[in-house]
């Protein structure tokens, strides 16, 4: 397994390019699936769930045609096999966005139930409980969701109680090919979900409200093959922002969306880091200290769960205490251990950290737990005095679109070894 080798200390200065959104980018292609053509899809990123799902679509029967630069063409049409099964479905929950469109494509679906993960449980009663208000016949066996919907899936009104992306993705990609109008109320407003709204508009589903917490559904009797370009990865995008400010340096953000930063920004100017904000790109500025500041984690337009871990990294070095709250997720502070080893004072109660910050961290082996608590080490690894050694980096493989080249060019002394 990879290790990555960090030798801390350094300024990161110059302009990192970020990637295309990888959760915007799973939804769009397990979206394919209700279409039956050529699809294709620019500014992907070449990042390990990219290619696990469309190891999956090709296990469903569509094609993949090339993977080039970040161009993707897939050809759904001999989509026919309606299995996920538990090895796929187990190294990405995310293989779970198949259901609601393989059941409203192939009117049945055995997806492999996710399992638990490193940040809670993260069921899918949501998902199960919306397909059934559509119609659809929902069954677990063998640790499987089996679903059938034999003369198809019909729109109905659906409430979510807790805000989730991927079932509101889901169940926004069944009602896009399904009879009649679902409305998802208590819907998520994430970009990601207003991305994929278009684009399935665009295919042809007549959708509204995405960006609210009411989404209005009129389903196609057909959909036409996507056609879209990926937009640049918010969480990626923050993540490069805090290695700025944590290792004091000047570091240009370009080809990134800063209305979708605006929590992070926020955050940051907060504790006294500077952020110039341009049209598609922001340069961060990190001084010798920074103060502290609390953060609560929330469903869109709240601070992302996303970028929690990397914050409470930045904050630990912060002048002060800083109150971090996670609210999304259940068991999200895995990396905070990981951080006390490092030198941090860290005192977790539940839902909430109590970070003191401290004058310096100090590099040490670390694992990675998943894959924002990796990124958290790495950016508290390149701040430490001395050499982090980070085993299963294989978690930052799967959303981080060449992270060490990136973070190299920026002036950080960082090698991966086999
Ligand atoms: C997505 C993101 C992930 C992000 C998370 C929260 C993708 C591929 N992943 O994950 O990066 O951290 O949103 O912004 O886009 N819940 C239920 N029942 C359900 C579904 C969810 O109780 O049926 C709960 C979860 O346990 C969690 C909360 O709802 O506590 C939010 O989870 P959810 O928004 O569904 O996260 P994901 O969509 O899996």
């Amino acid at each position: 397994m990879d290790k990555l080798i960090i030798e801390g200390g350094r300024r990161l200065e110059g302009e990192v390019a970020i990637s295309g959104a990888k959760n915007a980018v799973l939804p769009i292609l397990a979206a394919t699936l209700l279409t039956s053509g050529r699809n294709e899809i620019r500014g992907v990123p070449r990042v390990r769930d990219v290619f696990t799902m469309i190891r999956l679509l090709r296990n469903l029967g569509a094609r993949l045609e090339s993977f080039e630069g970040d161009t993707i063409v897939i050809d759904s049409s001999g989509v026919n096999n309606p299995e996920a099964p538990y090895e796929l479905v187990s190294t990405m929950r995310a293989s779970c966005l198949v259901l609601g469109p393989l059941l409203a494509r192939l009117g049945q679906a055995k997806v492999s139930l996710p399992g638990g993960c490193a940040i809670g449980a993260r069921p899918m009663d949501l998902h199960i409980k919306g397909l059934q208000a559509m119609g659809a016949r929902i069954e677990l066996i063998q640790g499987y969701i089996h679903g059938t919907a034999e003369k198809g899936l019909n729109g109905n009104r659906i409430y979510f109680d807790t805000v989730t992306v991927t079932g509101t993705a889901n169940l926004m990609m069944a009602a896009a090919l399904s009879v009649g109008e679902t409305i998802l109320e208590n819907a998520a407003r994430e970009p990601e979900i207003v991305f994929l709204a278009d684009v399935l508009g665009r295919a042809g589903a007549n959708i509204q409200g995405q960006g609210t917490d009411v989404i209005i559904i009129q389903g196609a009797a057909a959909l036409k093959p996507i056609q879209c370009r990926i937009f640049p990865d918010r969480i990626e995008a923050g993540t490069y922002m805090i290695a700025a400010a944590i290792t004091g340096g000047d570091v240009e953000i370009i080809d990134c969306i800063p209305q979708h930063l605006e929590p992070l920004i926020h955050k940051l100017q907060e504790a006294g880091i500077q952020v110039e904000v341009g049209d598609s790109r922001l340069r961060v500025k990190g001084g010798n200290r920074f103060k502290s500041t609390d953060i609560k984690t929330q469903p869109h337009p709240g601070f992302p769960t996303d970028l929690q871990a990397q914050m409470m990294a930045l904050m630990t070095l912060a002048e002060g205490q800083s109150i971090i709250v996670e609210n999304v997720f259940e068991n999200r502070f895995m990396h905070a251990a990981e951080l006390v080893r490092m030198g941090a004072k860290i005192i977790l109660d539940g839902h909430t950290a109590i970070v003191k910050g401290v004058g310096q961290l100090c590099g040490a082996p670390l694992m990675a737990t998943d894959l924002r608590a990796s990124a958290s080490l790495v950016l508290a690894a390149l701040a430490a005095k001395g050499e982090s050694v980070i085993s299963r980096v294989y978690h930052i493989d799967r959303g981080y679109e060449a992270m060490e080249e990136k973070l190299v060019r920026l002036g950080a002394k960082i090698r991966r070894v086999k």
